[in-house]
């Protein structure tokens, strides 16, 4: 008896002592050691949009390694990697066990596909690989996928067997090393003041699930306030007069209403007496779409977003109403996931803690966040602008790199269209990645014809060139918004569009050194901030100054919307309304509350 107890004793450390460890990152969050404890991170499913019943989620310790451009055609099949990682975070992140960066690397996931799936297609789901990725089942290659921000799926039916199968991944991502310039935001591989730590692999879920033959492959969805949904559901097959039967659910899933159309095809259904979407009401409905044997859940929000002229000044119109957009920039960065957030729960505590200051609004700024954070965007109710992840600021895009931005803009916006929450798209960023021709004069037209039902902010500061629907601002730390004064860099107010601020603010506080990114070149640039504050005191008195005059530039000008600078610290930049790890509130909360309340009726006594 006691043998085997020793025997079983040293079986158990022996097992503990290989076990996958996450590393320490070089600053946690509230959320660090729940996600480091996480057998599988991410539970929740990840396409809140397109829900089928059945999945299996492949989040978790998979084997990877450090590889080369060569290997695509030698990959290590059957073989074990040198290391493993935890999906689904950046493999530069602690979270993720790695904390390197390398541009070649090989991913490795063995799985077994449940046996009631038995006559059925197989899809693997990847919600975002940054940036190039080549899949491979069982020594064949099934899929690739090119930029760092789309979801992508790849039907592996065929090249399945029975018991255990290998899933392998090989990525590229080289940031913006040698030369490359894929849109990538505000990565850098030598990251400094504003521009961070790269995010580099697998960094959003991965999972499998069952489909018939012939299954929906994307749903699309607009909507309006009168309850009218177009509604087009793609088939990956082409049967001619193939039906689709959508049904709109209540509150208790009962049948609202249900209309039959044909896959590909856009119809239109009217869901009478719906209650509108607004950041106040975020009232959403279930909507059930059937395709021959394929069931698919998904939401919806009704509501209009339109301009027109109030009082003689052009406006941003939710449901007919012209509401002051006030939000924050928003570069959804972690210290311990990088691009990807800790938790669900973290992500959303950022959204929550902007309601309950007040914002209606925030920019994601050149970032693309998973879906799961639209939904909740949704659900809590927040308006988003949601900017393209620009190409680098310090050299013009070659043709190839130009085409590259042009589609990848085009697949986030047939990726996001149906997410009731975003108000308007952002093509350019302070001229980054922009050619001094302007290729937004282009563009715009193209973002309007493949989603009609939003607005087009084409210039977010600096190179405007007249195009879209509104007339934006930069200036730090003091706005300058619909106004007739200007600086350099921007041009006097455009009376014929928006007025709005796309960045101002900025006022920094350096944070003691528990609370700071504990990284050299962060730190050295601190003192790049644009105003520095001593302390909360001074911190407090300085930025509700600047909300002051937003305030008094509303109340007099044609101001309609506004950005401030910045949501949480990141890295090099401590102007955050919370510190990087969220553990600090910088903002006197009851005073800031107080400031949004009377931007808001500002803009009410103006309109
Ligand atoms: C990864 O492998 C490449 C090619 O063998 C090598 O040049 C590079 O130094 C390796 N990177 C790291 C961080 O080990
Ligand atoms: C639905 O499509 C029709 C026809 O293309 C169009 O006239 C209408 O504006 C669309 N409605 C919505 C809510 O997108
Ligand atoms: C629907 O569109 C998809 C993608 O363009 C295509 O592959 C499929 O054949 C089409 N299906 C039908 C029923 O027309
Ligand atoms: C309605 O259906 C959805 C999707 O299947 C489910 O998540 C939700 O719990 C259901 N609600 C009620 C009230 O039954
Ligand atoms: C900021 O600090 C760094 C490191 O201490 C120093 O090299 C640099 O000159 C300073 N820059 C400014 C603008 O003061
Ligand atoms: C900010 O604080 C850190 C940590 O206390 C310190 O090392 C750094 O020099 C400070 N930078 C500035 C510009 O105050």
């Amino acid at each position: 008896m006691k043998i085997s107890i020793v025997l079983a004793t040293a079986l158990f450390y022996a097992s503990v002592a290989e076990a996958f460890k996450t590393k320490t990152p070089p600053l946690s969050t509230k959320w660090t050691k729940e996600a480091a404890e996480a057998d599988v991170p991410w539970p929740s499913y990840p396409r809140p949009q397109l829900q089928r019943q059945d999945w299996v989620n492949l989040n978790g310790v998979w084997e990877f390694q450090n590889s080369t451009k060569g290997a695509l055609t030698d990959m290590p099949f059957g073989k074990t990697l040198s290391d493993e990682i935890k999906v689904p975070y950046c493999m530069e992140s602690g979270l993720s066990g790695v904390m390197k960066h390398y541009d070649y690397s090989v991913y490795k996931k063995s799985f077994t596909v449940p046996s009631d799936w038995k006559d059925q297609s197989v899809l693997v789901n990847f919600q975002a690989v940054d940036n190039e990725a080549t899949v491979f089942v069982n020594g064949k290659k099934v899929g690739y996928n090119k930029g760092g921000y789309n979801r992508f799926q790849v039907d592996i039916t065929d090249a399945l067997k029975n018991g255990k199968n290998e899933l392998m991944v090989h990525v590229f991502d080289p940031t913006d090393s040698n030369g490359n310039n894929p849109p990538l935001g505000k990565q850098r591989s030598q990251p400094s003041h504003i521009f961070y730590t790269p995010c580099s692999g697998i960094w959003q879920s991965v999972f499998l699930e069952p489909v018939p033959k012939q299954y929906i492959s994307r749903l699309d969805v607009l909507t309006d306030m009168h309850g009218n949904m177009n509604v087009t559901a793609i088939s990956n097959k082409a049967t001619a007069a193939q039906v689709v039967m959508v049904e709109v659910l209540d509150k208790h899933n009962k049948t609202l209403i249900s209309k039959a159309g044909h896959a590909n095809k856009s119809f239109m259904i009217k869901v009478p007496g719906v209650k509108t979407w607004s950041p106040d009401q975020p009232n959403l409905y279930n909507y059930k779409v059937t395709m021959g044997k394929d069931v698919v859940n998904s939401y919806t929000g009704f509501r209009t977003i339109s301009r027109g002229v109030v009082d003689g000044v052009e406006r941003p119109l939710l449901n007919g109403e012209f509401i002051f957009q006030f939000g924050t920039l928003d570069q959804g960065f972690w210290p311990d996931g990088i691009h990807s957030p800790p938790t669900e729960e973290a992500m959303i505590y950022d959204i929550q803690f902007l309601k309950k200051l007040g914002f209606n609004m925030l920019r994601k700024h050149i970032k693309v966040e998973p879906d799961l954070f639209y939904a909740a965007a949704d659900r809590l109710g927040i308006m988003l602008w949601q900017d393209m992840p620009a190409m680098v600021e310090y050299k013009a895009p070659t043709d190839d790199q130009q085409a590259e931005f042009e589609r990848e803009l085009a697949t986030m916006i047939d990726n996001h269209k149906s997410f009731t929450s975003i108000v308007t798209w952002i093509i350019y960023n302070e001229g980054w990645g922009q050619l001094p021709s302007g290729p937004e004069t282009y563009l715009t037209p193209r973002v309007k014809s493949q989603d009609p039902s939003r607005l087009v902010n084409s210039v977010t500061g600096w190179n405007d060139h007249g195009a879209g629907d509104f007339h934006d601002n930069h200036h730090y730390s003091i706005p300058q918004c619909g106004s007739p004064f200007y600086s350099i860099a921007s041009t006097p107010y455009d009376k014929k569009r928006i007025g709005v601020q796309g960045e101002f603010g900025g006022i920094g506080q350096n944070t003691s050194a528990a609370h700071l990114w504990p990284v050299a070149e962060a730190v050295n640039s601190i003192n790049q901030t644009y105003e520095i504050t001593e302390n909360n005191d001074a911190y407090n008195y300085r930025t509700l100054q600047v909300l002051e005059q937003l305030r008094e530039q509303v109340e007099r000008y044609s101001c309609s919307g506004a950005v401030y600078t910045q949501t949480t610290d990141v890295e090099g930049e401590v102007n955050g309304l919370l510190t990087y790890d969220r553990k600090v509130i910088r903002t006197d909360v009851p005073k800031w509350q107080k400031m949004i309340k009377d931007i808001y009726k500002a803009a009410k006594s103006r309109a």
